[in-house]
């Protein structure tokens, strides 16, 4: 039972459950479990630092709930100097998905750590993601399924903390779970689940949680000092899970990567990803009134000249496409906004890897004769978007003649479109829309094993933070659960 102690004024006394123990300190404290003390520990150096410089200066706490706590004696000594100087094993900044998981795993390994977040209400990414039922892995999920300057980097984390090892945890706290496409993972009922089981795997590796509580500097001497609104703390570790840039109302800052310059290590330039892309007004007189059409479509993102060899690498995604008043969205164009770059065109398969030419050759087969393109079009894709798509591409020569009656160009020029129809998107809508943040802290800076910083012995990076971006699809957060792994087992 993890207990937080809670200050509520100065007096002449130091008061426990209405008890006067100042300074009877060593009787009272040898009553008090370890989980206890540590939060009382933090309690009272943040209180400490704020308005009692003096460690003798006397101070009056109120503990809630005393008889809750668990007799078990502990070293005045530990908890005096613990009491004194805020000390942990590490401390983490950032109280997210890797975060949480972090402190989970290496407090329940027996490191003291403490978890701090500037936000009042914690993991709330995890809160909104998967439309509020969290798509928490991906059963398929491998290193390919994710961008990094180093796609090699990935692989040792992703294969030490599996889908599988997560999903076992998930079922360990009852939740229930289905697949709902491509090995997607989300819970049955919602997100709050995850969030309730990390918060309980934190208490079961009696981490402090501080928060809301701002970072306001990071010192490294032998140790790590971190200086709060709440008082100043050290550790021998320090972690930063402090994610991306994504949708800051959730409480998203470019904090972590803010630490990584401070410590000369490099971050790669960042960008909106899993995001809307906007078209231009061209684009939306012609589209723009089927806002909440939706297609079945194999999308990729291009330059418009393409080497041979880059058509090979591409990815392709087959997914659901969306046109929206903005432009592009749904699945397809999220996968897709991570390989776009400004000036890429988007294109779309509408017939879903069928050539159009035997396409077209079969309508012209047909008997009845096929006399509306638009009408045929509608069997593959909505009608709405078949006969707008038919208008912008079909030319009026070709429009009011049957299907068998069109010449050879129109035909190919026809054909060409239906397997690649090209998109230029002016932008994507940006932070406040993406999902995540393309970049991050150099992956050649960190040890794929620790997550460490090569170069600042006990300063790790993990999950968003890093230069590791995955797939729409629960890939975010299976690498948020294997840095997060990775990086407690070293600590
Ligand atoms: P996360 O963002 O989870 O946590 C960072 C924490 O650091 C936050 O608690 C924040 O308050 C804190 N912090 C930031 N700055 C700080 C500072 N200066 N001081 C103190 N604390 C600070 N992924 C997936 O796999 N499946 C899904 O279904 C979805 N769905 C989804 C929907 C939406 C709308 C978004 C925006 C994102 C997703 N994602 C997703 C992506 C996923 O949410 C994301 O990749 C992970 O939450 C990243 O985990 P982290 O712990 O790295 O960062």
């Amino acid at each position: 039972m993890q207990q937080k102690a809670r200050i509520w004024g100065k007096g002449s006394s130091c008061r426990a459950g209405g008890l006067t123990f100042l300074p009877q300190i060593t009787q009272i404290f040898q009553l008090i479990c370890a989980d206890f003390s540590r939060a009382l520990c933090a309690s009272l150096a943040s209180y400490r630092s704020t308005f009692a410089p003096n460690p003798f200066q006397e101070i009056s706490v109120n503990l809630r709930s005393i008889s809750e706590i668990s007799v078990k004696k502990i070293a005045v000594s530990r908890f005096y100097n613990a009491l004194m100087q805020g000390n942990y094993d590490a401390i983490i900044i950032g109280a997210g998905a890797a975060g949480m998981f972090c402190a989970a795993r290496a407090g329940q390994r027996g490191r003291r750590v403490l978890l701090i977040d500037h936000a009042e209400k914690l993991g709330e990414k995890i809160r909104i993601s998967g439309g509020g039922r969290c798509n928490f892995t991906n059963i398929h999920a491998s290193p390919a399924n994710f961008l990094s300057q180093n796609p090699h980097f990935c692989r040792s984390a992703l294969a030490r903390y599996t889908p599988n090892d997560f999903i076992k945890l998930v079922a360990k706290h009852r939740i229930g779970y289905h697949e709902k496409t491509l090995g997607q993972l989300f819970c049955d009922e919602s997100s709050q689940q995850i969030i309730d089981m990390l918060v309980d795997e934190c208490k079961a590796g009696k981490v402090d949680f501080l928060h809301p509580a701002t970072v306001q500097s990071i010192e490294k001497n032998d140790r790590f000092r971190v200086n709060t609104s709440r008082g100043e703390f050290s550790a021998e570790k320090l972690v930063v899970a402090t994610g991306g840039l994504s949708i800051p109302a959730t409480g998203a800052t470019g904090f972590g990567y803010e630490i990584a310059k401070q410590f000369e290590i490099t971050v790669t330039p960042l960008r909106a990803g899993l995001v809307p892309l906007a078209l231009d007004a061209p684009e939306m007189e012609r589209y723009g009134m089927l806002s909440g059409v939706a297609f079945e479509t194999i999308a990729h993102a291009a330059p418009r000249e393409v080497s041979a060899k880059k058509k090979t690498e591409r990815v392709n995604f087959r997914e659901a496409a969306l046109l929206t008043h903005r432009g592009l969205s749904g699945p397809a164009v999220l996968q897709i906004s991570n390989y776009w770059n400004a000036g890429d065109e988007v294109v779309f398969d509408l017939l879903c890897g069928r050539d159009a030419n035997d396409w077209l050759a079969e309508l012209r087969a047909r008997r009845p004769i096929v006399t509306s393109f638009a009408k045929a079009l509608a069997d593959v894709i909505p009608q709405r978007l078949a006969e707008a798509w038919a208008h912008a591409h079909i030319p009026a020569t070709a429009r009011d003649k049957s299907l068998a009656d069109w010449n050879k160009t129109e035909l190919a020029n026809v054909a060409r479109e239906l397997n690649a129809w090209a998109l230029k998107p002016s932008g994507t809508l940006g932070y406040k829309k993406a999902e995540v943040t393309l970049g991050g802290v150099d992956t050649r800076k960190l040890s794929q094993q620790t997550l460490e910083a090569k170069r600042v012995a006990g300063l790790h990076f993990i999950g968003e933070v890093v230069d590791v971006t995955g797939w729409l699809g629960g890939y975010n957060f299976q690498w948020a659960w294997a840095s997060a792994a990775a990086c407690a087992e070293s600590i």
